[in-house]
């Protein structure tokens, strides 16, 4: 493959793509980002039709609403497995490579050693049942692809759970937040990053876990959030996941090994300390 790629992003309205179009742009790349308006993946013509004159597809496209999922488990099936079918059978077409994202919650959340990559996959939520089914037209429609699971991601580009501590910091006195679920904060900059370096490297086609290293819990997240903005992390207090029911469960335990980004070549994402400080002084 040339240096210099052409590359479509779909869902290009989201979170991760608003970091990641000019991540791709900077590394020197040619990108066709199409938005939900431009571009419906739940279009099979629509999808075929844009991938073609593509060396690479990115399917940042996805029903993202976790909660809603459980209520709307057809609507979030349509986009996260047949959208994600049709954009890889438009990649095959076109001959391009397809980069899918995925998410931690294929994984059952029972594991108490980061999940390999090839860990057998069980979600329990309707959002992960969808996304594990998107992963297995991916790989069963285009060989040549990366299904690269992400998970925790906070950027500009969106609402999340960082700019959400912050705003009830500036609320309130004291914040109740889990501290009994684990997992790996990880900077939309910094996926996009990877995407990137992955591209530079000439990855070959398999799943890869695209989360920061090291772990923390959502309470461990809120008071190192509070700690960099100078405020007193004592007031995070730490609370369960039972005191806080919702519609979709929540893993306990979501830390991604990055095995296979090593043997690949591709140095994985840094710590989430780090990360986090340059997003807050961004
Ligand atoms: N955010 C996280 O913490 C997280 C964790 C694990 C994995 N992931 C995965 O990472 C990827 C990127 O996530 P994100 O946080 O950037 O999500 P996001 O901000 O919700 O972006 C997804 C985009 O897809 C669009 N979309 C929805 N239905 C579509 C359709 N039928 N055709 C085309 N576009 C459609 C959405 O548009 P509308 O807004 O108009 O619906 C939105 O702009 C997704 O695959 C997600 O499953 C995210």
């Amino acid at each position: 493959m040339s240096d210099h790629l052409r590359v479509l992003v779909t869902g290009a309205g989201g979170m991760l793509a608003h970091d990641l179009v000019p991540a791709l742009r900077t590394a020197g790349h040619v990108v066709t980002a199409m938005g939900r308006d431009d571009l419906d993946v739940t279009d099979p013509d629509v999808c075929t039709a844009a991938a073609v004159g593509h060396d690479l597809v990115v399917n940042c496209a996805a029903w993202t609403r976790v909660d809603d999922a459980e209520s709307h488990e057809q609507e979030a099936f349509a986009v996260n497995a047949v959208g994600a079918a049709n954009v890889a059978r438009g990649a095959a077409d076109a001959g391009a490579r397809l980069a899918h994202l995925s998410t931690d919650y294929v994984f059952d959340g029972q594991s108490t050693i980061p999940y390999a990559a090839e860990h057998p996959p069980s979600p329990r939520s309707a959002y992960g049942r969808t996304k594990l089914a998107g992963e297995w037209a991916v790989r069963a429609l285009c060989a040549n692809s990366w299904v690269v699971r992400t998970a925790w991601l906070y950027g500009a580009g969106g609402p999340n759970f960082v700019t959400t501590m912050l705003r009830l910091a500036g609320e309130r006195d004291t914040l109740e937040v889990v501290d009994d679920q684990l997992g790996q904060p990880t900077w939309t900059r910094d996926l996009a990053d990877l995407i990137v370096r992955m591209i530079a490297a000439d990855a070959p086609a398999g799943i890869y876990h695209g989360t920061s290293s090291d772990e923390t819990t959502w309470h461990g997240l809120a008071r190192a959030v509070l700690e960099a903005r100078g405020l007193d992390p004592e007031r995070v207090r730490p609370t369960t996941t039972d005191a806080f029911p919702r519609p979709a469960p929540r893993p306990a335990y979501s830390v991604l090994s990055h095995a296979t980004l090593e043997v690949a070549g591709v140095t994985p994402i840094r710590d989430w300390r780090s990360a986090l400080a340059e997003y807050l002084q961004s």
